[in-house]
């Protein structure tokens, strides 16, 4: 291990050059004008995996963009570690807010500026970094590996799913680790036990089959954009809970102990505010911030429309209102349920005098690890060695709908070991890394291999 540390160490330099190149390909999964630049990613990584001395790489084609599968077995005998993450990355507009081109990556102050530089091409190419540490020096790995790296995590992983079923038997393994989120904060280490899932839909209400004049129709005809606006209003009560019947039925409540342990971490609220630049919150009434957006559901607008756009003033009765919605959701609530109680909700208010078409458009499970999985002592360890601080157990509000099918599919936990920060900016512009993140990152799995091959 101390000879991969070693490696490392005099490689720092190098291992940064080689991510810049990496994520000077575009890999925009949602826009097809960036199809062939996603497979250029894909190819980019599988050549760099072979050269790394990996024994078998392949790009395997999905329907959609292809998932990069790669196999490296030292010992029968030995622990297998499978390591998911992502080499597709989020559209980078709204460009003119970046200081820097989103695909030039530039560093500077030790800092690593693109898209993809935290989410996730940075944090993936942690793992194959630290493969190579040990295959450059020692010659194998401590742990047996096997990575799926995808290229559709930002556009829903349609294909990711029936890839698991596929390849049941070749993806066997004993732990799946993931680097695609957050430490608790710069210097303050933790390991990730809980992520919340998601529910999406969209709802759209139609009143007259055209715009009309404002003068000669309102006052009789409903307007969608104003029924819209009340349905949206009614969806959360005066403590600022959902009031979509049966929301909360399967939700898991933060045990005591939980609390407890919630109520020891550093989370500064008012630091939290100004980072966002409010005044005051508005959180489910009797939860802290810190536990509204971990570990509690929400329901949120993530976009809404109705009638004239334009500059200056247009009379007219919108035909048309819609909106698109997302709940984030915790462990036990299934999307799929929720999905259908938002329906019923939505058939149930909406006025005679609208036609309703509701449509969900995707979903994942909210996920918790047990802490007391070996492969999460061994990453606690593995942290601890590099930060010489115990790392915090926490959940993170996002999501990453995979890692419950690792769970269904293939009876796998998974160990989330993120590097990022919040303040990454990931999806926003001026996305960055911090390469001291990196190198600590790359540390910490070597370290992890050794850790976990020992218990
Ligand atoms: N890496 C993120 C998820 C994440 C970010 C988890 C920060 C924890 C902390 C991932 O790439 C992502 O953006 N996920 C989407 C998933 C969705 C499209 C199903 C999300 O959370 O919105
Ligand atoms: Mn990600
Ligand atoms: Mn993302």
């Amino acid at each position: 291990m101390n000879q991969a540390l070693e490696y490392a160490h005099a490689h720092a330099d190098d291992f940064v050059s080689q991510l810049e190149d990496f994520l000077r390909i575009p890999s925009i999964s949602t826009d097809s004008a960036y199809k062939d630049d996603v497979r250029r990613a894909a190819q980019w990584l599988a050549d760099h995996l072979q050269a790394i001395g990996i024994d078998t790489v392949e790009v395997m084609e999905t329907g959609g963009h292809p998932i990069v599968f790669a196999e490296h077995i030292v010992d029968p005998e030995r622990p297998t570690v499978l390591v998911y993450g992502h080499y597709d990355v989020q559209p980078p507009d709204p460009l003119e807010l970046w200081t820097s081109p989103p695909f030039e990556p530039v560093h500077q102050h030790g800092t690593l500026y693109a898209r993809g530089s935290s989410d996730d091409k940075g944090q993936m190419f942690m793992h194959v970094k630290a493969a190579e540490a040990y295959l450059q020096t020692v010659g194998e790995t401590p742990v047996n590996l096997k990575f799926v790296i995808e290229g559709e995590e930002e556009s829903g992983s349609a294909h990711l799913t029936p890839f698991i079923e596929e390849h049941k038997d070749r993806l066997a393994a004993d732990i799946v680790v993931i680097s695609d989120t957050a430490m608790f904060a710069q210097g303050v280490p933790s390991v990730t036990y809980g992520l919340r899932g998601l529910a999406y839909v969209e709802v759209i209400l139609t009143g007259p089959d055209r715009d009309l004049h404002s003068g000669v129709y309102g006052g009789a005809i409903e307007n969608p954009a104003n029924a819209l606006a009340k349905l949206i209003a009614d969806l959360h009560d005066d403590d600022h809970r959902v009031t979509v019947e049966g929301f909360y039925d399967d939700v898991i409540n933060l045990t005591d102990e939980e609390r407890e342990n919630y109520h020891k971490l550093p989370f500064d609220d008012d630091a939290w505010m100004a980072s966002v630049d409010v005044a005051a919150v508005e959180t489910e009434k009797g939860y802290t911030i810190h536990e509204a957006i971990t570990a509690r559901p929400t329901l949120d607008v993530n976009g809404l429309w109705s009638g004239y756009q334009g500059e200056g003033a247009k009379t007219v009765l919108p035909s048309v209102a819609g909106c698109k919605i997302s709940c984030r959701l915790v462990p036990d609530q299934d999307p799929n349920d929720i999905a259908a109680k938002l329906r019923k909700h939505f058939e149930k208010h909406t006025p005679k005098t609208m036609k309703l078409d509701f449509r969900p458009l995707h979903g994942g499970y909210p996920m918790l690890v047990d802490l007391e999985n070996p492969a999460m002592q061994a990453a606690a360890a593995a942290i601890e060695g590099v930060y010489n601080k115990t790392p915090y157990f926490t959940r993170e509000g996002g999501s990453i709908p995979v890692v419950a099918d690792f769970k269904k599919i293939l009876d796998l936990d998974t160990v989330l070991m993120g590097f990022g920060l919040n303040s990454d900016a990931i999806h926003s512009p001026n996305e960055h890394f911090g390469l001291d993140r990196f190198d600590e990152g790359i540390r910490s799995i070597i370290r992890f291999m050794q850790a976990y091959a020992e218990k």
